[in-house]
């Protein structure tokens, strides 16, 4: 089972951005203990802040990865295009969000992801990204 983590714009500083949001832990230490949790799955991660890395990112596993976990972050409300790429490609994608987007502004309300989604997870924190991955399993 080959899945990746695909974080967006932002989410590098996850422990020190906004911490009563979205918590004190870096991801890089979660997701270590995410690779610890699940040994049986190939887990990667790749986080950009730029839209056409993330694009890229999303063309280059779509074709041969099980399944994807994004969290575009604010791209998530803007962009058509990494919309239209999780339409594109063939791997299924879950969307993760730490926050709760729905209780936050209203610009949050707004998807361009959750339409081709397999599912869609937010609220729960970091534990999101652990409940993707057992989605796939
Ligand atoms: C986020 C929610 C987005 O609205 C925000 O822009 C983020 C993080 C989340 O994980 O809660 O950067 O995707």
């Amino acid at each position: 089972m080959k899945l990746i983590i695909i974080n967006g714009p932002n989410l590098n500083l996850l422990g020190k951005r906004e911490p009563s949001i979205y918590g004190s832990q870096n991801f890089e230490d979660y997701f270590i203990q995410l690779q610890e949790k699940f040994k049986g799955v190939s887990l990667s991660y790749y986080q950009s802040n730029i839209e056409g890395e993330i694009i890229d990112k999303l063309h280059e596993v779509g074709f041969s990865y099980d399944g994807v976990i994004l969290n575009a972050a604010a791209y998530t409300h803007t962009s058509v295009g990494i919309g239209d790429a999780v339409k594109a490609i063939e791997t299924p994608v879950v969307e993760v969000h730490i926050s709760n987007i729905h209780t936050r502004e209203n610009f949050r309300h707004q998807s361009f992801i959750s339409s081709n989604a397999e599912g869609v997870l937010f609220g729960f924190g970091l534990k999101g990204y652990d409940l993707a991955i057992q989605s796939f399993l």
